[in-house]
C-alpha cells in the first residue's frame, strides 16, 4: 500500500540499464516487503546504496524499564507534564509498549539525524506545530493532525518545518505521538478492493494521502545513519549521502494523512470504534475520533455504552475538542487513558444524563478529536507514563455515587 506512485526519473522497464549523464550507471534498489511477495518500490541512486564505511554499536536503546499493569487498573497519564527536548527520534519518551508496538511522546526542539527503523513501520501523529519529513523517497511537509506513515527501512530525518528554526532550548516545534510497530501499518483490509483500491465505503481514499513531493538530493560523504534493528541500535556510516535518489516508482513509500480528512461514519444510535478505524498493524489498530454529528435517533444516548473489549487494551489520546464521556474525570487535552482488558469502562458518572440533556438543548454535533490504539496483547507502562500518572483516575467512576449506586 498505498497505491502506485512515480517520482522523478527512472528507466522505461524494470531492471534495465539506466545511464547517468556522465555515462555511468544509476544503482537500482528494490525496497520490498515480505520477501519479494508484497508491495515494493524501485529506487535509482546516484551512488551505491550498499557502500558503508563503518558500523558502530550505538547508545540509546535503553528506554528505561517497563512495568506490567499490576495491580490491574484503568489509568490516566498527562503528556502535558512531559518535558520538551531532543529530536523526534532521540527525544522519544516511552509511554506504553508490548512486543507488537511501542507508543511514545516527543516534543522535539531540534532536527534529527538520519534514521532507519528496521524493526517495523512507524506512524507519527503530530498534535501541534509542524515538521518537515525528509527521506530517500523525497520530503513531506507535515502539520498538526497529520499521521505520517513510514515504511520499515526508510532512511529519513525529521526537521523543523521549512522557514522555522529548531533550537536546543526554545519551544518544541511540534508535539507528536510516535507509534512504532513490529511489522507493517496499513489501511484496514476491509476498506480495500481485492487489488488494493479504496472502496466507496472507506472513510478516506487515495486523494487524501500525500506522498513525497519529488526527488530529494543531498551531497555529502561519510554520513552517519542511526539504525534501529532487531538487536538494538547501530550507527552505520555511509560513504555518500543516502539522499541521492533521482527517481522511484512503486507502491511502497511514506505518506501523510490528516485526521481532518477522515470522513466520520455516523449511525442513528451509537456507533462502536471500528467505524473510526484508520490503520491496522500487527495485533493493534489505530482509530480516529473526529468532529461529527451526534447520533440522531429521538431516543439515542450519544456517548459510548459501558463496554469490555475482552481481547484488547484500549489507549485513547485526547487531542482536540471536548470529550463528553470523560467529563469530570480530570481527562483533558494531552491526556492519555488506558482501559485494559479485565476492566469494564464507560462514561463517567453523569455523562450519559448530560449528553441526553445536550441533545434536548439542541446540541447536534461533537467537536472531539482523539486517537485511539487498541492492542490485542497487554500494554506495559513505560517511564513516561509512570511519571505522569493521575493516580485518582482509576476510582473516578465511583466518586460521588450514593450507596445504592447512581
Ligand atoms: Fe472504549
Amino acid at each position: 500500500m498505498p497505491y502506485y506512485r512515480a517520482i522523478g526519473e527512472f528507466p522505461r522497464k524494470r531492471h534495465v540499464r539506466f545511464l547517468r549523464p556522465d555515462g555511468g550507471l544509476y544503482a537500482e534498489e528494490l525496497m520490498g516487503e515480505e520477501g519479494f511477495s508484497s508491495d515494493s518500490s524501485l529506487l535509482y541512486h546516484r551512488y551505491l546504496p550498499t557502500a558503508i564505511v563503518k558500523s558502530e554499536e550505538a547508545d540509546g536503546a535503553a528506554d528505561g524499564p517497563t512495568a506490567p499493569n499490576q495491580p490491574l487498573l484503568p489509568r490516566h497519564f498527562r503528556t502535558g507534564e512531559l518535558p520538551a527536548g531532543g529530536d523526534l527520534v532521540s527525544g522519544r519518551q516511552l509511554l506504553l509498549a508490548n512486543d507488537d508496538v511501542r507508543i511514545s511522546f516527543a516534543a522535539p526542539r531540534l532536527g534529527s539525524g538520519l534514521y532507519r527503523n528496521s524493526t517495523g513501520d512507524e506512524c507519527i501523529y503530530l498534535t501541534t506545530g509542524s515538521a518537515r519529513f525528509e527521506s530517500v523517497y523525497g520530503s513531506i511537509d507535515a502539520a498538526a493532525g497529520d499521521y505520517v506513515v513510514i515504511p520499515r527501512g526508510t532512511i529519513h530525518r525529521w526537521l523543523p518545518a521549512a522557514g522555522t528554526q529548531g533550537s536546543g532550548d526554545g519551544a518544541a516545534f511540534t508535539e507528536a505521538l510516535v507509534i512504532e510497530a513490529r511489522g507493517h501499518i496499513r489501511p484496514p483490509r476491509r476498506y480495500l478492493s481485492q487489488y488494493g483500491q479504496f472502496l466507496e465505503h472507506a472513510p478516506y481514499s487515495e486523494r487524501d494521502l500525500r506522498g513525497p513531493d519529488g526527488p530529494l538530493l543531498a551531497d555529502g560523504e561519510d554520513e552517519p545513519v542511526l539504525v534501529r534493528h532487531r538487536d538494538g541500535l547501530s550507527l552505520l556510516t555511509y560513504a555518500r549521502h543516502p539522499f541521492d535518489v533521482v527517481g522511484w516508482d512503486g507502491c511502497l513509500y511514506p505518506y501523510a494523512f490528516n485526521i481532518a480528512d477522515f470522513e466520520p461514519i455516523v449511525k442513528r444510535t451509537h456507533a462502536p470504534p471500528p467505524v473510526h478505524q484508520t490503520f491496522e498493524g500487527p495485533n493493534f489498530v489505530i482509530c480516529s475520533f473526529c468532529p461529527r454529528p451526534l447520533d440522531f435517533d429521538a431516543e439515542s444516548v450519544p456517548v459510548p455504552y459501558n463496554h469490555h473489549n475482552v481481547d484488547s487494551d484500549e489507549m485513547m489520546f485526547y487531542v482536540g475538542g471536548d470529550y463528553t464521556a470523560r467529563k469530570g474525570s480530570g481527562v483533558g487535552l494531552g491526556s492519555i487513558t488506558l482501559h485494559p482488558s479485565g476492566f469494564t469502562h464507560g462514561p463517567q458518572p453523569g455523562a450519559v444524563e448530560a449528553a441526553i440533556a445536550g441533545l434536548s438543548e439542541g446540541r447536534t454535533s461533537t467537536d472531539e478529536t482523539a486517537v485511539m490504539i487498541d492492542t490485542f496483547r497487554p500494554l506495559r507502562l513505560g517511564p513516561a507514563s509512570q511519571r505522569t500518572e493521575d493516580l485518582s483516575y482509576a476510582f473516578s467512576w465511583a466518586r460521588g455515587l450514593s450507596p445504592g449506586g447512581a
